[in-house]
């Protein structure tokens, strides 16, 4: 073998090495599960941090899905309902709000840790929704792919119509595909569910996140939540036998 074909091998060996596996999600998926987690953060554990913080400590390409959540002041702000900071709204207006800089922040953050095809579920506010959020995509690979609009079954706040839904925008990190990435066919983008009884003002469904964490993950795979209020995405990962890994800065 000539000098030229040896170096042409080395080099076709060490490209091969270097290549990402695929296909990213499907039965034989060839990309393991996230290979390190960080050793000051527990898994399946409520973390008490900042969520930026939490976030630098992950690894590039590591994690299959996560969830966001943000304190968002639309609501508050834009529909001023009076009664922030008394008896109903206390619990809801005492939480941190987050600035929409730090938003896209999370958000960066989030697209830098997913692994390719990975998935972001973002929760979103009527207020929102409506006015556009994709300002906070900008220099991301995410791109919108679908929405779920949750039933919460009990009628809320408003002016005009009473609040019953919040709505999830899900986001795939490049390359976007479904076919063997999305493994479930049943998952309606209308979903009914009450929300959980836990005490805490905006706490999201359990079995709606469950089955959307199945559809995008393996068993034992990591789930994260950088904002996780009162974990119902840990309880969903328990549901689903996934790992959590996730924080809020409230504990
Ligand atoms: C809308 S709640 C999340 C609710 C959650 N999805 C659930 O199902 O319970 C938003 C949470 O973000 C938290 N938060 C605000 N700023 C944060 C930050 N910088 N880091 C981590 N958590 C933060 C708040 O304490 C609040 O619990």
């Amino acid at each position: 073998m000539s000098v030229a074909q040896k170096i042409a091998l080395v080099n076709d060996k060490t490209h091969k090495q270097l290549k990402p596996a695929t296909p990213v999600f499907s039965p034989v998926r060839a990309l393991p599960s996230p290979p390190c987690t960080p050793h000051t953060i527990a898994l399946n554990q409520r973390n008490k941090m900042d969520g930026l913080a939490f976030l630098s400590q992950l690894t590039d390409a590591t994690i299959p899905a996560a969830f966001f959540d943000p304190q968002y002041r639309g609501i508050l702000d834009k529909l001023n309902y009076g009664n922030e900071g008394k008896k109903r709204g206390k619990a809801r207006s005492s939480l941190p709000q987050m600035p929409e800089k730090t938003i896209a922040e999370f958000t960066q953050e989030i697209s830098r840790v997913l692994i390719p095809s990975g998935h972001l579920f973002l929760w979103m506010d009527k207020f929102h929704l409506c006015m556009g959020f994709t300002h906070w995509l900008t220099n991301t690979p995410l791109e919108i792919v679908d929405m779920v609009t949750w039933d919460k079954g009990k009628i809320g706040m408003g002016y005009r119509t009473r609040r019953k839904s919040e709505h999830l925008i899900v986001l795939q990190k490049t390359p976007r595909k479904a076919k063997g990435i999305w493994q479930s066919h049943t998952i309606p983008d209308v979903w009914q569910e009450d929300a959980p009884k836990n005490g805490f003002p905006h706490t999201k469904p359990i079995r709606l996140q469950k089955e959307l964490i199945a559809a995008v993950s393996q068993p034992n795979d990591i789930i994260i939540d950088p904002a996780a209020g009162s974990f119902s995405v840990m309880d969903a990962c328990q549901q689903a036998e996934r790992q959590f890994l996730g924080c809020d800065i409230n504990g």
